[in-house]
């Protein structure tokens, strides 16, 4: 039997739908490890909560690398009635893991909700993990989704419309990178659209951490373009990502945020999932997975369902995949997970 103690910072304003959370997250990594698990249940061990699973055999190097990436994973033990074994988690990061956690703005999604998010694409697909996989969050803000994917060693692409988030978030790696003394390459572009109908800027950092991983092209891409979503099949080729992951605007002006140029559609999500999910298809390969958290105030999980199957998305359903929580008293959330047919 194995216990996961969970991260004290994981449940601070919707603890009792978390529980679900870490069970469901872990279920759906259940089906990507190569040793059964089986019996996952939350229990109460001298006052303190764990996750509890029993396994077939010891854990291999693989199955724990996966479990380390898991949002809520503070400590693993091997656990019998009567003793707790320690085991070491992998070295996690291809970034430090904090990264994500340094910038602090109104209208961040909070960082351990989006590795969930990303792990839930991740842990739903058939994609070898060894492969070299595209993650694009085409709503990007400041780029949580983007460095959460970095720091579990994907190439990370997003789109932003608001031009002074993307140079802050650009700025932000820029500065992360030099002082960590990271190598890295910079390729910023101006890119206009056919018949100039749109123009975007595009930030392109190659990261890798050594001179060595720079000769044998063991780098990561870090890209983030200041533009409209809508025209993301002009910006990236066809069948080019692996996975979609985002937080959908929750269709309500941030109280803090006094922004004119901010129109009904960069805020509402049933249309800009309308205009966009079409596009956002076509730059999916096949199989790929889509992951979205929304509002479900503005917009009904069986509305939100049937754009996603009118589009030619399967939509995972099943007790894994419930995950509605209240964040506050204008945001219900929850979250979608598709795969392309
Ligand atoms: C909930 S926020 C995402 C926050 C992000 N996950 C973070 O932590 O910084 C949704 C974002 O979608 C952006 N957005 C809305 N419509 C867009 C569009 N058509 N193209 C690109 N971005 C858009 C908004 O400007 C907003 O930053």
């Amino acid at each position: 039997m194995y216990a996961i103690l969970c991260h004290p910072g994981h449940n601070r304003v919707y603890f009792e739908e978390s529980k679900n959370f870490v069970l469901n997250e872990l279920s759906i990594a259940a089906g990507r490890m190569s040793v059964k698990i089986q019996n996952i249940r939350l229990q109460n061990i001298a006052g303190i909560q764990y996750l509890i699973f029993e396994a077939d055999e010891d854990l291999t190097a693989q199955d724990l690398k996966l479990l380390s990436q898991l949002s809520f994973i503070f400590a693993l033990f091997k656990y019998d009635t009567h003793f707790f074994i320690p085991i070491e988690l992998s070295a996690f990061g291809y970034v430090d893991q904090n990264i994500s956690k340094i910038l602090k703005y109104t209208g961040k999604t909070n960082e351990i909700f989006t590795r969930l998010l990303i792990n839930i694409a991740v842990f739903s697909s058939d994609f070898s993990m060894t492969d070299t996989l595209k993650l694009l969050d085409p709503i990007a803000g400041k780029g949580t989704t983007l460095f959460e994917g970095l720091v579990c060693n994907y190439d990370v692409y997003g789109i932003e419309i608001g031009e002074k988030v993307v140079t802050e978030a650009y700025n932000f790696l820029k500065k992360f990178l030099e002082k960590e003394k990271y190598k890295h390459t910079v390729k910023l572009e101006k890119i206009s659209g056919k018949n100039r109908l749109f123009t975007a800027h595009r930030y392109n950092i190659t990261i890798s951490k050594t001179k060595d991983a720079v000769k044998s092209k063991e780098c990561r891409e870090f890209e983030i373009i200041s533009g409209n979503s809508f025209y993301a099949n002009q910006l990236y080729k066809k069948n080019y990502f692996n996975f979609i992951v985002g937080d959908l605007p929750y269709g309500i002006q941030h109280s803090s945020v006094t922004n004119e140029k901010q129109s009904q559609f960069t805020r509402n999500p049933k249309e800009l999932l309308i205009s966009c999910l079409p596009v956002w298809k076509d730059l999916l390969i096949k199989n790929g997975i889509i992951v979205l958290s929304w509002n479900t105030f503005v917009l009904s999980r069986k509305e939100l369902v049937k754009i996603f199957e009118d589009n030619g998305f399967d939509v995972f359903s099943g007790e894994n995949y419930v995950f509605e929580h209240r964040v506050d008293q204008a945001i219900n959330r929850d979250i979608i997970a598709a795969k392309k047919k």
